[in-house]
């Protein structure tokens, strides 16, 4: 069959690595992709919100499934676009609609939702600016630190922790009177701090049924010991130690089937991932939020341990034959770090000749290309923040490290920058 892989990341070099790799698949467009997927598939320039142009290319290229890697096309209707189609609708589709896509495209839509389906997620209130004076009142009555997020998307920086109450006072004054985050901000959730060790928990749905993929730990921070600012993510191991099978049956009983039954009982249909960011708080997970995706870099690690064909297991999300299919998923671990162009997550780098691509990957270690180009004559360009993501395989989390940060070790550019420590947190934790 012919597929179309919307996105450009990491995340979606990893999918169509894998999709490529099943015996169903005939061809693979990417919309945009990058230097990356084109080695592997075709790239194809239309952005991921042009969604007529999308539409068009799937009928001009008998395209059998449509797979949406970011949220962005999603929480802006792309599934809505396709249904409403006649000629579309009918071509299945893995990704939710825009009401569904609600869930990471509104803290207050996704803070209701657990609170009318009883799910564990941190206390929170959410003030807009008509209320802005009981909302200082608010704060003032909140244990330290107080967390304050942006209700739409916000390229990630809609999160702030704020250690005393002025800074708190003054960030949500900047997000609702002086629309921070833009739109993002017209609405502002007050949270309680969860303290605890964070999980990414991700489940394929198809409207009734689920499949608990393997989770992985991200390190957000940009720096070493998790410190500086937060980025996209710059690294993750799969699996995770500490989500042994009692916590993982937790998270299954109090998070994962109650949000599909919430799903349903509120008639909000869903065919694609559900990611839920949790907190382990002292043994029990609490949910900090839902994306309507795969996470990025976590993908990079998950997907080399998933055995069975990924592409079934697209098709049946797309097809609601989650049931008939069997996950395999290997024991052994992987390690995934992130390399990225000097500057990011602020103002960053581009342009610049990546050297070490054609002999850096091993049979232990795999290179997905984030924000590359293909600069012709067989160079590649960097292009992005986050540039590579860099996974390393092994029987145990050392072998995996080590794999990983030694293909790391060959490929370089002017001014590349990555962490050091990806995966020694768990070391730590396990001894
Ligand atoms: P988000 O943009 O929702 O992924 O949040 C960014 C990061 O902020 C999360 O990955 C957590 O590390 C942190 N965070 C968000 N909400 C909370 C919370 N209620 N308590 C502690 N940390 C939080
Ligand atoms: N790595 C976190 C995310 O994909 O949002």
């Amino acid at each position: 069959m012919n597929i179309l892989l919307i996105g450009s990341g990491g995340r979606e070099h990893a999918f169509a690595w894998k999709i490529t790799q099943s015996i169903h698949c005939k061809k693979l467009f990417i919309a945009p992709g990058n230097a990356g997927t084109a080695t592997i598939g075709e790239n194809v320039p239309i952005s991921v919100t042009d969604f007529k142009r999308l539409g068009s290319f799937c009928l001009e290229n008998q395209i059998s499934l449509v797979v949406v890697g970011p949220e962005e096309p999603l929480v802006n209707g792309l599934r809505d676009y396709f249904e409403a189609t006649d000629e579309l609708k009918n071509i299945p589709f893995v990704g939710p609609g825009k009401i569904g896509a609600q869930l990471e495209g509104s803290k207050d839509f996704s803070k209701k939702f657990m609170a009318r389906h009883g799910i564990p997620t941190a206390a929170s209130q959410t003030f807009t600016k008509e209320s802005v004076e009981e909302g200082i009142a608010f704060i003032q009555k909140q244990p330290l630190p107080i967390v304050l997020k942006a209700d739409g998307l916000a390229a990630g920086k809609g999160v702030l922790i704020c250690d005393n109450y002025e800074q708190a006072q003054n960030e949500f004054n900047a997000m609702l009177l002086e629309n921070k985050f833009g739109a993002a901000s017209a609405k502002v959730v007050i949270e309680e701090f969860l303290e605890g060790i964070e999980l990414s928990v991700f489940v394929a749905v198809d409207g009734s049924e689920y499949i608990v993929l393997p989770e992985a730990k991200d390190y957000k921070r940009i720096g070493d010991g998790d410190t500086g600012p937060n980025t996209g993510g710059m690294g993750a191991v799969s699996p995770v130690p500490f989500a042994d099978g009692e916590f993982m049956q937790k998270v299954r009983e109090r998070v994962v089937m109650p949000t599909i039954l919430g799903l349903m009982k509120d008639h909000i249909p869903y065919q694609g991932f559900i990611f839920v960011g949790l907190m382990n708080k002292a043994g029990d997970p609490f949910v900090i939020e839902y994306n309507v995706r795969m996470g990025d870099p976590e993908t990079q690690a998950v997907l080399p341990r998933i055995k069975s064909d990924f592409l079934e297991l697209l098709m049946s999300i797309g097809t609601k034959t989650l049931g008939q299919y069997t996950l395999s998923v290997a024991t052994s671990t992987a390690t995934t770090v992130v390399m990225v162009a000097k500057g990011y997550p602020d103002a960053y780098e581009k342009g610049k000749i990546i050297e070490g691509l054609n002999v850096a990957a091993t049979e232990n270690s795999l290179v997905f290309h984030a924000g590359t180009v293909s600069g012709g004559s067989g160079t590649v360009h960097t292009a992005g923040g986050r540039v590579l993501g860099i996974t390393g395989l092994g029987e145990e989390i050392p072998d995996a490290i080590s794999n990983a940060y030694a293909c790391v070790e060959k490929i370089s550019w002017d001014g590349a920058n990555y962490r050091k420590d990806i995966g020694q947190d768990i070391l730590l934790l396990q001894k």
